[in-house]
């Protein structure tokens, strides 16, 4: 078992161990007495899951309610978290209550904004069935849903009370959602943590999948050395953005065919190049990367022009009216932040 203890304005403590959804109590009940609980899952993941989690807090006594809700990032808008939010206060959940986000992203982003607003804020558990969601979105407390006019504009941070990560429910995940995980922990080795890499150009996780644990965790620790300096996002946590300029255009221009973590590899293969182009990065970098990525079976470039690509950054939420704070690597192994102007910008498409 890895305990991570995030200290954020609201401090809390991230589990990763192998069969802890069988033993959720022994988690809970420490920090909830009995009271009312709603766990909020898709149904893939609901499939699978959801009664044994939902026994579990039977047996010991919790009144329990289960919202469950078509997967997929179609889901997560404005309509489906008031149907939720209605459906909450339709049982009556008070403020002493707890909600239970059970899933990947799209779950944990719902439903902790669900937890953050209902009632002025209520606790909530995330436990992340996706490897990307147990290394990226069940920690930090960005909660959100998408808007028509964009990904993530209408949300809060707010802190879980527990992060409950199973490394064992990631076997049930299908080997595309394994490998855009793998796209998000590549990043990380790149802020100061290059050990990481070394240690995935030894044992690609794909083919190593019993070591996710320890990689899991070595991600939250990256993300909590960041979160815990910048937890609101106005300096360095910007750092966990690398790759994600280009790789949201990607994902813009794709109209989301292209997965995130799928788009973040290219992301951060064509910033490496620009940074071989505008800042001197020395080029084995690039090389070094690249055979990274396809050995996580990841892509590395695309035919998407660098018009689009251009157009989606201005327009990107991180985008300061001329300018725009991007993430450059330095080494194998760190980046920096540098703000450019979008015409900057441009010279790095090479
Ligand atoms: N809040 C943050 O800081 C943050 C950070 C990164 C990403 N995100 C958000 O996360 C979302 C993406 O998350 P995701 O990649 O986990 O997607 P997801 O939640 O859609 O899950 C991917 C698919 O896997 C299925 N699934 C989940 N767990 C499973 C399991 N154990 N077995 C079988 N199937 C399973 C889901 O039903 C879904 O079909 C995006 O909306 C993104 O904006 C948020
Ligand atoms: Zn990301």
């Amino acid at each position: 078992m890895t305990r991570i203890h995030i200290n954020a304005s609201e401090p809390y403590d991230v589990i990763i161990e192998s069969g802890a959804i069988g033993r959720i109590i022994d988690y809970i009940q420490p920090l909830k007495t009995k009271c009312q609980v709603i766990i909020v899952t898709d149904d893939n993941v609901a499939a699978h899951y959801l009664s044994a989690v939902k026994d579990q807090f039977e047996k010991a006594g919790y009144t329990v309610f289960d919202y469950v809700f078509p997967h997929g990032e179609a889901s997560k808008n404005a309509a489906q978290l008031i149907d939720l939010i209605e459906y909450m206060a339709a049982q009556s959940l008070t403020r002493k209550d707890l909600l239970v986000a059970l899933g990947g992203g799209v779950v944990g982003d719902m439903a902790g904004f669900a937890a953050a607003t209902y009632l002025r804020g209520i606790d909530y558990v995330q436990i992340p069935t996706t490897l990307l969601s147990a290394v990226d979105s069940s920690v930090g407390g960005k909660t959100a849903v998408n808007l028509k006019a964009g990904k993530n504009l209408w949300g809060a941070f707010k802190q879980p009370i527990l992060v409950l990560c199973d490394p064992d429910t990631l076997n049930t995940l299908p080997d595309t959602e394994w490998i855009n995980g793998c796209g998000e922990i590549i990043k990380y080795g790149f802020l100061d943590v290059p050990d990481l890499l070394t240690h995935l150009e030894n044992k690609p996780l794909l083919d190593h999948r019993h070591n996710v644990g320890q990689i899991i965790a070595r991600c939250v620790q990256a993300k909590a050395d960041i979160v815990e300096q910048d937890e609101r996002e106005s300096g360095v946590r910007a750092l966990l953005n690398f790759g994600h300029t280009f790789g949201h255009g990607i994902e813009i221009a794709s109209n989301f065919e292209i997965h995130h973590g799928y788009a973040v590899a290219i992301g951060m293969m064509l910033m490496a190049q620009g940074a071989v182009k505008e800042n001197g990065l020395n080029p084995t970098v690039v090389d070094a990367l690249k055979a990274l990525l396809e050995a996580h079976q990841l892509p590395t470039s695309t035919s998407i022009t660098k018009d689009a690509l251009l157009a989606a950054a201005k327009h990107d939420k991180k985008s300061q009216g001329a300018t725009i704070t991007i993430v450059v690597p330095t080494s194998y192994g760190s980046s920096q932040l540098k703000t450019v102007t979008h015409e900057e910008l441009a010279n790095y498409l090479v």
